[in-house]
């Protein structure tokens, strides 16, 4: 059984491209690896300056993972900032990152541009994912391809350290769909929180109306054969397709009589029923703060424990155990 873990910003509400990039695939992990999942609150940090709104967030994003069938009993599950030992390593770490391999991450380079401020907490940011995922000796990290050159940043460190203090790290390898690397927004870029161009999972029917017929297609006159591999929309509507449907839907835009707006309804529909259990689900464990409070703090206790063993090995191995 392998250790598989990821984790998910606090930063905004989830969208498709979560759910498909990332979530869904660790929901399954959960029947046949030993999971590990958890909300990445200090990261989000970079991005959120509000308080309460970084609260709000945690635990909202929380129940939201909980909804769409993350099982606390199968996976371990919690709050990055639950565990503090991640700082110590991110530390530890710190101190074997050579500046020129933060400075060549494209992430920070384009967070900067999009305005995000460029501060140290933004700067480091791959080293306190590298110690995340070195923490609990990771196998596989399954992350969209955002994320590809942090995981690269995480296996160099890792490498770096066992050489120079002794084997101590798993090196923990990527996991990249590459059907569901970068699912495009409504505006044919990447969907991201930070760009406005998401289709929320849960959200109300009003607002995700507005989202999918939002979604930008090409000019072409409804009479006209159209090219299924370069349309967004039809991108967007096979996640929510199986084989059959997807080769149907593929033959209606070949053959020509495709009216967008039709597509757009479809997709509308499967949208809202495919998350209509997890909305309800989500309702109910909103109603119960406490019970999810629980299950975090029991959570937190299960990563701990493992947590607690690489920390021990590391302190031993740079010299901070001294006596
Ligand atoms: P966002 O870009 O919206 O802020 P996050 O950075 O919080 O999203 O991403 C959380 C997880 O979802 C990561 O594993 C990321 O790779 C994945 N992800 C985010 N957006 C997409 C997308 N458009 N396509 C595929 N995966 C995505
Ligand atoms: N940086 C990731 C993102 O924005 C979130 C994250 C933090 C993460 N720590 C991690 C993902 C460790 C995988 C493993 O999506």
């Amino acid at each position: 059984m392998r250790r598989v873990l990821s984790g998910i910003q606090p930063s905004g509400a989830l969208h498709i491209g979560n759910y498909f990039g990332m979530m869904q695939k660790m929901i399954r992990y959960q029947e046949e690896e030993d999971l590990f999942a958890f909300i990445a609150n200090y990261h989000a940090m970079t991005s959120v300056s509000d308080g309460k709104t970084l609260a709000l967030g945690t635990l909202d994003a929380a129940v939201s993972f909980l909804a769409l069938g993350l099982d606390p009993d199968k996976a371990t599950f919690w709050v990055q900032s639950d565990v503090p030992e991640v700082q110590e390593l991110t530390w530890v770490l710190s101190s074997i990152t050579p500046m020129g391999l933060l400075e060549r991450c494209h992430s920070y380079k384009d967070k900067v541009t999009k305005g995000i401020s460029p501060n140290h907490g933004l700067f480091a940011y791959p080293v306190l994912m590298a110690a995340d995922i070195l923490l609990f000796q990771s196998d596989a990290v399954p992350v969209g391809r955002d994320q590809k050159q942090h995981l690269e940043v995480t296996r160099d460190l890792a490498e770096k350290f066992n050489h120079q203090y002794g084997p101590t790290f798993t090196v923990p390898e990527s996991e990249i769909d590459d059907d569901l690397a970068l699912i495009p927004g409504t505006d044919g870029q990447k969907m991201s929180k930070s760009y406005g161009n998401t289709i929320d999972i849960f959200t109300s029917r009003k607002v995700l109306k507005k989202a999918v017929m939002s979604i930008v297609t090409d000019a072409a006159a409804i009479e006209d054969p159209k090219d299924p591999d370069k349309c967004n929309l039809f991108t967007l509507a096979k996640l929510f397709l199986d084989t059959a449907g997807e080769a149907e839907l593929r033959q209606r835009y070949l053959a020509g009589g495709l009216k967008y707006s039709d597509v757009k309804k479809e997709l509308l529909e499967q949208v809202w029923t495919t998350f209509e259990p997890h909305r309800e689900k989500r309702e109910e464990l909103l109603a119960r703060p406490d019970d999810v409070r629980d299950i975090l703090a029991a959570g937190a206790l299960k990563a701990r424990a493992a947590a607690a063993e690489t920390l021990a090995t590391v302190r031993e191995k740079v010299g901070i155990a001294y006596r």
